[in-house]
């Protein structure tokens, strides 16, 4: 998809550019608890505020159903302000033109949460006008909301000349790499508890994909596809012929889906209780499958050996509880050790990968490492992002 950047937006000194940036942060008592939105927004605001713009960031928090004082971005300008380490301003709804046009070439300004505007969820052109009239140009840099066809995601690209911002490009150009013209053969890891929050991604990838690694609870459900008791395993029954139907699509497409063959299982789960490593065949009755065996993680360390390019989402255990963490953080450090080699192109994505892979300690070896959730699912789904198709040429 060709897109224009920074690089095409000309001279930009004592323009209004308003940044549309993804500052959903985590937040406990007042605490940013994870600065790692924050931190992807560095590149772009720096360059545009070093290159003499007024910088206006335009960004949601939360789900609030109109004005709501919890949820004013007013609370995390002081910990954005250190991450960029610089002054930011706070402007408010009120009076934010007459705010806006006493800033000063190089100012970076937070403007209250888009989402005050019952609007803006709506894309209502009233809204969108209402924040264009504040800007001269237009970037959007934040992929983790363009699933959104909101005002300031979709509604600003066609208001204002539009420019995807750096975090953007970077995630545009990794994504392409990853599935749209990867090098073949392509592996892509597939976990998490349920088959039914991800059906459409299995749907999508069976038909882009060489090798589909099927991990997690929503293993089980394919396992019990094909025939085997899992036992008190998390495990949706009721989508056994949907999981067959998968199964199908895939043979048509040539892609080979990976179950393990060896499972870790426990009575219950809770941090480090008794556990058995056993064939899938062997899972009694009483027990719960937490994790895939270590014979199953050396087959698919050689599938991704012979792969050239990775799409991983969702863990391949519980991994929140120890040991069952085991499977991912190896099979993740496999992939990182081939990253650095130089032999796979690995992109990973979603709230829980990047939790399993900062606790495999291996975030910073991928190629790329999403920090989107539900608009990387979308994209793996296969899916037209509308903030991305709008600033499509
Ligand atoms: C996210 O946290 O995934 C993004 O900020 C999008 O938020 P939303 O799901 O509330 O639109």
């Amino acid at each position: 998809m060709a897109f224009r950047t920074l690089d095409d937006m000309g001279d930009v000194r004592g323009k209004r550019v308003l940044v549309r940036e993804d500052l959903n942060v985590p937040m406990a008592d007042g605490v940013v608890t994870d600065d790692t939105r924050m931190r992807a927004t560095i590149p772009t605001i720096t360059e545009l505020a070093d290159a003499g713009a007024i910088v206006l960031v335009l960004a949601h928090f939360g789900r609030p159903k109109g004005p709501s004082a919890e949820l004013s971005l007013s609370h995390i300008v002081p910990a954005y302000s250190a991450v960029l380490g610089r002054p930011v301003r706070y402007v408010d709804w009120e009076g934010d033109a007459a705010a806006v046009a006493a800033l000063a070439p190089g100012d970076i300004a937070v403007l209250e949460n888009t989402r005050f505007f019952g609007g803006e969820e709506t894309n209502d052109p009233a809204v969108v006008a209402r924040f264009a009239a504040l800007g001269d140009l237009y970037v959007n840099d934040a992929f983790s909301a363009a699933h959104r066809a909101h005002a300031s995601t979709e509604g600003l690209a066609h208001a204002l000349p539009a420019f995807a911002g750096r975090a953007m490009e970077a995630e545009l150009t990794a994504l392409d790499k990853a599935l749209g013209r990867p090098e073949h053969p392509v592996a892509a890891v597939v976990g998490g508890a349920k088959v039914s929050t991800k059906l459409a991604v299995l749907e999508h990838l069976v038909a882009q994909v060489d090798r589909l690694i099927i991990g997690g609870g929503m293993a089980n459900t394919f396992l019990a596809a094909r025939g085997v008791d899992v036992g008190k395993s998390l495990c949706e029954h009721d989508l056994v012929g949907t999981a067959n139907a998968i199964f199908d699509a895939a043979d048509k497409a040539g892609c080979t889906i990976h179950l393990p063959y060896d499972v870790v299982v426990a009575r219950e789960l809770r941090a480090n209780p008794p556990t058995r490593t056993v064939n899938v065949h062997e899972v009694a009755a009483d027990e719960m499958i937490l994790d895939i065996g270590p014979a199953a993680v050396e087959a698919l360390a050689d599938v991704l050996k012979n792969c050239r390019t990775l799409v991983w989402n969702g863990p391949l255990g519980a991994f929140e509880t120890p040991p069952f963490d085991t499977a991912t953080v190896a099979l993740a450090r496999t992939a990182a050790a081939l990253t650095h080699d130089g032999s796979l192109v690995s992109v990973a994505g979603g709230g829980d990968t990047v939790a399993a892979l900062n606790q495999a300690g291996v975030a910073d070896d991928f190629t790329f490492v999403s920090t989107a959730g539900g608009a990387f699912l979308e994209w793996m789904e296969g899916r037209e992002l509308p903030g991305v198709a709008a600033l499509s040429n």
